[in-house]
């Protein structure tokens, strides 16, 4: 192809097809015709103003249960995050995906790493490329605390230089806004099993998260092709915001169903690393995103992970009432070692 990167316009303007990298396989290929997933919404304001003994709390406490024992996925509101930084962020990415292909390639993610700009082109020599494009960056709760870490601002000042400060800025503001809100979660998710309140936050408190950000461009062929492919994610707890567009699907009793964006909330799912900790109470599913031949769309996801080298084990409370344990214990290092080994990354991430 006569071009650098990724350029899904390049690509919707030739004469033919979508190039066959981007075909997925006939089990694969999205239907257009996909049911809504009706999920609970939590109103996290009535928890966190310390109603949790209320009848109204400890129902959506039941609900969200549920929902977690089933497929993991519910809807956050009241969440306490300014409008304005979610729109920043927003505005930011749209602006950050907007630029000339070499400006992305500065921040580009090297073999190995989390951090940086990656196009479904940097994987070109796999069958069934993903339509689009990501920008990620690790965000650790800690990093005032720790020497040498970097911070998102850190990574875009080091990479992308000067004029681009802004994205810094944003998007370590953004992620400071999710760690708050995602320890929110899994505190309300703790109690949600029955264990001690405080429990999951200190899990959690020192963690070594992600931010990922999406962009999926149109395209001519949307139901030959995925904008992500179905997976699970390794991490604990994912806080997605999903624009307007729409395009989520989650694996439920055997079928995809769809998750219709809601104004002002987010999506919440359950990641690998909390289903273990849960001892396999919450479950982590299958999901995927799908595009479409009209509007671009974007998605920011915050992953919450544990810190690097916490060991993840099951409460004594979860281990007693199944009376087995259903994994080994791990620690993130050593679980995201091994996703970057064996997940196929270049095809979902
Ligand atoms: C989305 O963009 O809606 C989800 C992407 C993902 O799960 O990785
Ligand atoms: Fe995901």
């Amino acid at each position: 192809l006569p071009h650098a990167g990724f350029d899904a316009k390049f690509l919707n303007n030739q004469p033919n097809n979508i190039p066959s990298e981007y075909i997925w396989p006939d089990e694969d290929k999205p239907s257009t015709d996909i049911k809504e997933l009706q999920v609970p919404i939590l109103d996290i304001s009535r928890f966190l103003s310390g109603q949790n003994n209320h009848v109204a709390a400890s129902q959506a406490a039941r609900l969200v249960s549920e929902a977690a024992k089933l497929h993991g996925f519910f809807l956050v509101t009241n969440h306490g995050v300014h409008e304005g930084i979610v729109a920043h962020a927003y505005k930011c990415m749209g602006t950050f995906f907007d630029l000339q292909a070499s400006e992305k390639q500065k921040a580009k993610r090297k073999w190995g790493e989390i951090s940086g700009y990656a196009d479904s082109f940097a994987g070109r020599f796999y069958s069934e490329l993903p339509w689009k494009e990501t920008l990620t960056f690790r965000f650790s709760a800690e990093e005032k605390l720790k020497n040498g870490t970097e911070t998102v601002q850190d990574y875009v000042s080091k990479t992308m230089g000067d004029g681009n400060e802004e994205f810094g800025t944003v998007f370590q503001a953004y992620s400071e806004a999710m760690n708050t809100l995602s320890l929110n979660i899994i505190e309300f998710l703790g109690m949600s099993l029955g264990i001690e309140r405080s429990y999951m936050r200190e899990f959690y408190q020192d963690n070594d998260s992600i931010l990922r950000l999406n962009y999926y461009p149109p395209c001519k062929q949307p139901n030959h092709t995925l904008g992500t492919g179905p997976h699970t994610d390794p991490t604990s707890l994912t806080i997605l915001y999903q624009d307007h567009v729409g395009g989520l699907q989650v694996f439920v009793e055997n079928q995809w169903r769809s998750i219709a964006p809601m104004p002002r909330s987010f999506v919440v799912n359950i990641g690998d690393t909390f289903m273990a900790l849960t001892n396999g109470r919450y479950k982590s599913c299958l999901h995927r995103a799908v595009v479409n031949s009209e509007r671009e769309r974007m998605s920011l996801a915050f992953f919450l992970c544990p810190q690097m080298d916490k060991v993840v084990k099951p409460p004594m409370e979860l281990q007693e009432v199944s009376g087995q344990r259903l994994y080994p214990n791990f620690t993130w290092s050593m679980f995201l070692e091994f996703t970057q080994k064996h997940y196929r990354s270049d095809k979902n991430t």
